[in-house]
């Protein structure tokens, strides 16, 4: 089992596993918040526009090199940079991923542990006004918050160590369809308790003043980062695909699904904030303290309502941490001839401790900041997402588009069409990459040292 990277042993398994990873805590947590953030309709705009243009194209660089290479997202490239003639050191493509994936999974597994706990809490019932003070009272537990993140890191670790076909895919057989008519059921109750036609025009009407450069930043990290690009889950999803499965129709289904959730999310919570007469701009408390204080006002309903709305969260996120530490634990037990349960359990560790940093930036060290960044949380979640995501995600774009261009074969991709192959090939060489880096320079300019362009 070590050597080899193993196949998925069905046509669906990569779509299952690859739609588990991208509908997650950025879907469900992230989206609406960031839409309310920016304004609503222009904001979601801006994101359907960057998931086709770009997110759609690198997503299928991604998982062509896993498809392509077999093997975990460090050998893959390596292998792919082998036969291209190109330098071994395309492999720090491979290495960045990891590199974010457990930084991602340090901080990811915190927010995830704050879910769980909310379901509790929602469904002990909670006064109306308290949102705001319990939220502050458990951000400043370090002992609780260790536990919750504890039971939902362990709990994934245990699936990945049950292998991709025992763990990965029979657990997203489970979770996906139960994830569906959660969110299915949410929008529903949205629509009947809250303000539907309200929050269908917060998230498409468009307000033209609402537009800066920081929006569109906004909305291209939150594209590659709900499609779970840049870290080597698609690599290495992709590269236990089996072989007549084609790249560009099976990422287009998953990049579809993942689109149509987030939206699905911000029509489950915007007819119920507004509803209720809440904005719905406050920022990342707004599935915590914004929604508890509305299941809060739903009285004796909001003790059923709000837990299956934290429950809903959790399968997703639970889906996404999966997809998480599989690239570090594929190169662990392959790179180094170990079993999936011992790779795993060392992964488990270097997660725990990150976790552990992660909490600490919300209560002990809170004060402890990091550069221009709050604290270690803020700190962790900038340099994966911000920094090492859009980096590695040109690193892919430029290496599959410049450097694999002589061995772009159809048969792994799929793109009958001769021009919309020129035109992938043409966005991966030059408009991904001058697009993202400026994006990237300016957005680190502006949080590192605090200079604005416009
Ligand atoms: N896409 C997931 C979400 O929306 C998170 C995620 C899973 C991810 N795997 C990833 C993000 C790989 C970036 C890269 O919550």
């Amino acid at each position: 089992m070590a050597a080899n990277s193993g196949q998925w042993n069905n046509n669906t398994a990569f779509l299952l596993a690859a739609t588990g990873s991208a509908v997650g805590l950025g879907n469900i947590w992230g989206f609406p918040y960031k839409a309310g953030e920016n304004g609503g309709g222009l904001f979601v705009l801006l994101y359907i526009f960057f998931v086709i243009t770009l997110g759609l194209p690198v997503f299928m660089a991604e998982v062509f090199i896993g498809k392509k290479g077999k093997s975990n997202p460090v050998s893959s490239v390596e292998t792919l940079a082998k036969a291209s003639n190109s330098s071994k050191s395309w492999n720090i493509i491979g290495y960045g991923g990891i590199l974010a994936s457990l930084i991602i999974a340090g901080y990811y597994a915190v927010i995830a542990g704050f879910v769980i706990n909310y379901g509790f809490i929602s469904a002990s019932g909670v006064d109306v006004g308290a949102a705001e003070a319990i939220y502050t009272a458990e951000k400043a537990n370090f002992w609780e918050m260790t536990m919750w993140f504890s039971i939902f890191l362990f709990g994934s670790g245990f699936v990945v160590a049950n292998g991709i076909d025992k763990g990965i895919d029979k657990a997203m057989r489970f979770l996906l369809p139960m994830l569906f008519v959660l969110v299915f059921a949410m929008v529903g109750y949205g629509a009947i308790a809250g303000d539907f036609a309200a929050g269908l025009s917060y998230l498409f009407s468009w307000k033209a003043d609402d537009f800066s450069a920081g929006t569109i930043q906004a909305a291209i990290g939150q594209a590659f980062f709900s499609m779970s690009i840049g870290m080597g889950t698609l690599m290495a999803f992709g590269s236990y695909m089996p072989s007549d499965q084609k790249v560009s129709r099976a990422s287009s289904v998953v990049v579809t699904a993942d689109t149509g959730v987030a939206l699905l999310a911000g029509l489950a919570i915007f007819p119920l904030a507004l509803g209720l007469g809440f904005s719905p701009n406050a920022g990342d408390t707004l599935v915590f303290v914004t929604m508890t204080e509305v299941f809060a006002q739903l009285g004796s309903i909001g003790q059923f309502v709000g837990p299956l709305f934290y429950f809903l969260l959790a399968v997703a996120a639970f889906s996404s941490m999966i997809s998480i530490l599989e690239p570090s634990v594929a190169f662990l037990s392959q790179k180094f001839s170990m079993t999936r349960v011992k790779a795993t359990s060392i992964i488990m560790a270097v997660c725990f401790g990150l976790s552990l940093v992660s909490v600490a930036g919300h209560n002990v060290w809170n004060d402890v900041a990091i550069g221009a960044l709050d604290n270690t949380f803020e700190a962790m979640k900038y340099f994966a997402d911000d920094f090492l995501l859009l980096l590695v995600g040109t690193g892919m774009s430029i290496f599959v588009g410049w450097r694999l261009q002589g061995a772009l074969d159809n048969d792994i991709l799929g793109i009958e069409n001769k021009a919309l192959m020129n035109l992938w090939v043409f966005i991966l060489k030059w408009v991904s990459p001058i697009f993202l880096m400026l994006i990237w320079t300016l957005g680190n300019l502006q949080i590192l040292f605090g200079i604005r362009f416009f």
